[in-house]
This record gives structure tokens, C-alpha cells and sequence, in this order.
């Protein structure tokens, strides 16, 4: 018999795809049975081990995983997660087995469709109280193996953001990062409009003003001749060492390991904490390329420079000693943006068994 009823299952699935990923882009597809739902991958199989975009990939599937979980155990249904399950298969991320049983209800159900990123340049306090950083620990949940780092401390806090500075400027910089960036931008639906994949400008953060310079950077001969007067220091600075400066905290999630497990877990233990951000009435804003492009095979596979990957590795091992940095994020309070990112229907995310 069928654990959940359609209606049921459409639900779960919604609440799954309202995970976050990258670049508004999930890469997936549901094959659902009775007593089980199979996670496939939409592009052929996960990017190569040891690169960032991988790191991307997992970190998203994890989000989508805690989503579905949650969501699940308002049936009374436990998620039970095999990943990877097939080395024949590399387009079958998941195995999920659904099973009925007297699990409680998990309360960060009802904060899934109120969580969004948040792009505002300045996050206001107050900071954060001991019960309040405790509800995040307890999210990101020790056991995992997933360690939430606070950057708070104003000399901790210097250096991970002239990391991080210098991550953010390489993607206006580097013609390959660039294509990535721009390209997830839908130009196309102006700046008022949400969009169903892809992130709509409106969500930007981009001031008004400055919208249509922003526009013809998505040009990379514009982008290239604006970066010959040093365009691409002002944009680290605009979009991330200024706004991570004013922010009541910067946060960071590392594991002792990147196995995919690993990164895995730490998806689900992000997609946690920014519900339990969320509950609190705080927004946050993820910006993990400092972490991301210190991956130790990511300038062979990602085209990520040598030096720069080299100089995030040792900068990160100053401030964080052997763990695995991969995921940075500010938080604090700001208004929600006026236009966020949608996604396309549930039903376009499924598949016949
Ligand atoms: C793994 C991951 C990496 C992300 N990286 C960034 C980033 O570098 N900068 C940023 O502003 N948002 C980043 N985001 C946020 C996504 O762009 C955002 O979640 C997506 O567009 C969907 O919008 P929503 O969070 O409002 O649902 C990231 C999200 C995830 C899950």
C-alpha cells in the first residue's frame, strides 16, 4: 500500500523542490513507487569527485533531501536515504525507503515555503542570543560530523572575508566563472519579475541605478575592458566584503571530510540551519565560492587558478586548522527582497516508474 496519498506526495515533493541550489536549477527527477521515491540525476551523472561543481550538486541534493524528510514526517513517514546506491548507475542519486511509523512532526515544516535568499546589502542586528546560536547547533546537529564555525570575532572575521573577497572578484575576473555567473541570470524576465528557474535580476540586490551597468557586464567584452580599470575589485567589494562586513554574523559549515556523504550531510545540515534562521525572523544569504574553489582538484576540473585555489586552501587552513570549509553565509535582518526566485511545477519533476 502507498504511503502517501497523491495529494500527500505532491506536497512532500513541493516542499522538496523549495530547497535552494546554486543557480536556481535543480538537476533532478522523482521516480516514485509505493514505499520508495528515486532520486535521478537530470544531466547524465554528478560532476567529476573533487570539484566544486560536485560540492554544488550534493550540497543542493542535500537541501532537497531535508526538505522532503520534513515534510514526510507530517504523514507519519521516516525517510530512510541511500545515496549513490548503484555504481552502474551514476544518474541514480538516491534510493529513499518510506516508512510509516509514529515519528513526531518536525515543527520546521511550516518554515520551508518562507525561506528565501536574501541579497539586501545590509543585514541588521540584534545579534543572535545563547538560545538562539544553541537552535543552531542543534540544527546543524554535531553528531553528523558537519561543525557550524562562527567568523564573528573581528580578526577571524578580517580574514575569511579577504578570502572570500578575493573568491567573489575571480567571477567577475575569469571569463569561464563569468559564463557561469551571467548565464544563470534571466535577463530576460526584466527586473520586476520572478522566474521559475534561474535567478530572476530582481532578486539581485542590485541597486537601481547601477542595473543597467549590470546588465552589459553579462557581456564579457564589457565585462573584460571594465576589468582592465579594476571593475572586478569594486564587485568582490560590492557583493560580498561590504555586505559581509555589515552583517551581524558570518557563519561557516565544514566537514573532517568531502566525501560525498560528507558534503551530502552538510547540505541537509544547511538547509537546518537556515530554516531555524528563518523561524527566527533573520535572513541569510549563502556565498560559498571561498570554500568552494579551495577544493583541492577544482583548478584542474573547474578551471579555478592554481595560485588562487592554493591561497584559499592555506588561508582556510589558518583559520579552521584540517577541516573542510564548505559553506559561508551571512545573517542578520533585512527586509525580504520584493521579487524572489520561483520554481517550475512539481509535475515537471516527475517521471513514470
Ligand atoms: C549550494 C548553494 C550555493 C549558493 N551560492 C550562492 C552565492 O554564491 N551567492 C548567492 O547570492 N546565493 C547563493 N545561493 C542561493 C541560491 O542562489 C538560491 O538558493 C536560489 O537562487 C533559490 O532561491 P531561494 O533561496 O530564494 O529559494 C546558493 C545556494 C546554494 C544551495
Amino acid at each position: 500500500m502507498a504511503v502517501f496519498s497523491d495529494e500527500e506526495l505532491l506536497r512532500v515533493l513541493e516542499a522538496a523542490i523549495m530547497a535552494p541550489s546554486a543557480d536556481n536549477r535543480h538537476r533532478l527527477f522523482f521516480r516514485v513507487a509505493e514505499q520508495a521515491i528515486q532520486i535521478l540525476y537530470g544531466e547524465g551523472e554528478l560532476p567529476p569527485a573533487g570539484g566544486y561543481k560536485r560540492v554544488l550538486a550534493l550540497l543542493s541534493l542535500g537541501a532537497v533531501l531535508e526538505n522532503l524528510s520534513i515534510a514526510a514526517s507530517r504523514y507519519g513517514v521516516s525517510v530512510q536515504v541511500t545515496l549513490l546506491p548503484e555504481r552502474a548507475r551514476a544518474d541514480l542519486l538516491a534510493n529513499l525507503r518510506l516508512v510509516q511509523q509514529a515519528i513526531p512532526v518536525d515543527p520546521l515544516w511550516e518554515l520551508i515555503p518562507r525561506r528565501h535568499t536574501c541579497r539586501e546589502v545590509r543585514f541588521r542586528g540584534p545579534r543572535m542570543n545563547e538560545q538562539e546560536l544553541q537552535a543552531l547547533d542543534s540544527a546543524v546537529c554535531a553528531d553528523s560530523g558537519v561543525r557550524l564555525v562562527w567568523l564573528d570575532e573581528p580578526g577571524r572575521r578580517r580574514q575569511a572575508i579577504s578570502l572570500m573577497r578575493r573568491a567573489e572578484s575571480e567571477r567577475f575576473r575569469n571569463r569561464l566563472l563569468h559564463e557561469e555567473l551571467f548565464s544563470a541570470i534571466r535577463f530576460d524576465v526584466g527586473w520586476q519579475s520572478s522566474c521559475s528557474e534561474g535567478l530572476p535580476p530582481g532578486s539581485l540586490g542590485v541597486e537601481a541605478p547601477l542595473r543597467p551597468f549590470f546588465a552589459l557586464l553579462r557581456h564579457w567584452s564589457v565585462a573584460r575592458s571594465a576589468n582592465a580599470l579594476g571593475m572586478h575589485h569594486l564587485l568582490g567589494i560590492r557583493s560580498c566584503a561590504l555586505p559581509c562586513r555589515l552583517a551581524p554574523h558570518l557563519g561557516l559549515l565544514a566537514v573532517a571530510a568531502t566525501d560525498d556523504q560528507s558534503v551530502l550531510d552538510a547540505g541537509r545540515a544547511f538547509q537546518r540551519l537556515w530554516l531555524v534562521v528563518t523561524g527566527h525572523g533573520r535572513v541569510l544569504q549563502p556565498l560559498p565560492a571561498a570554500a568552494l574553489y579551495a577544493c583541492r582538484a577544482t583548478s584542474v576540473l573547474d578551471g579555478i587558478p592554481v595560485a588562487l585555489q592554493k591561497d584559499l586552501a592555506d588561508g582556510w587552513r589558518d583559520l579552521v586548522g584540517e577541516l573542510a570549509p564548505l559553506m559561508i553565509f551571512r545573517a542578520g535582518f533585512a527586509p525580504h527582497s520584493p521579487v524572489w526566485s520561483g520554481r517550475r511545477p512539481v509535475a515537471e519533476y516527475l517521471r513514470a516508474r
